[in-house]
């Protein structure tokens, strides 16, 4: 059956369907022949979630998921949070994101964060929340190139090693997004 991923990040695709059951054919937008960027207008994961979901199932009447991630720095306030992909401006890469980041860090002893994943689904019209959080800390400086996004400079709590340091399947020992996926795979499961 298909379940279409409201994304056109490559690394988030590959990172679900590693974890996701193989009856489950997982597109994204690209694949669904679907060419647009849904705004993330709100000021919380759960409704930019719920927005992209029922925009592509407005669009397609498949059932579909989306997934918004934040990464929540305890010394920022919650900073970057729910502009995290946009933090260093529009369109800025996520390397300009880590510069800012580390810059406002700079000198703050306390760096606790975690990122905080919230998918959504439509399934038969109805929609479903569940949510994956992995704590965490900032390093002062990028380790390792795996990975993408603030990888480089996150340490999982019960980890030596930075996100960008793990494979995917170290990554998925500890990810958010494995944590919110194993939720959501439950919820399918269940469902049969
Ligand atoms: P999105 O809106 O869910 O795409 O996520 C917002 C931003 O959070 C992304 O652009 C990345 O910078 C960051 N992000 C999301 N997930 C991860 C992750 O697993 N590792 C590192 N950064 C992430």
């Amino acid at each position: 059956m298909k379940l279409i991923f409201a994304t056109n990040n490559d690394h988030k695709a590959a990172e679900i369907r590693s974890v996701i059951r193989q009856d489950l054919e997982i597109i994204t937008l690209k694949e669904a022949g679907i060419d647009q960027d849904i705004p993330e207008p709100y000021n919380t994961l759960e409704e930019n979630a719920r927005t992209k979901s029922a925009t592509v199932y407005a669009q397609t009447g498949t059932a579909c998921f989306s997934e918004d991630t934040g990464l929540e720095v305890d010394a920022l306030g919650g900073e970057p949070g729910v502009k995290s992909a946009r933090y260093a401006g529009e369109n800025r890469s996520f390397d300009d994101n880590i510069t800012k980041l580390l810059e406002k860090l700079k000198d703050k002893p306390d760096r606790k964060a975690r990122f905080r994943t919230v998918i959504s689904l439509i399934w038969e019209g109805k929609e479903y929340q569940f949510e994956g959080v992995c704590e965490g800390r900032i390093l002062e400086e990028r380790r390792g190139g795996q990975g993408f996004g603030y990888d480089p400079v996150f340490v999982p709590e019960g980890s030596g090693l930075s996100f960008a340091e793990m494979d995917m399947e170290g990554k998925n020992r500890f990810s958010h997004r494995k944590k919110a996926t194993e939720k959501l795979v439950a919820f399918l499961n269940s469902l049969d």
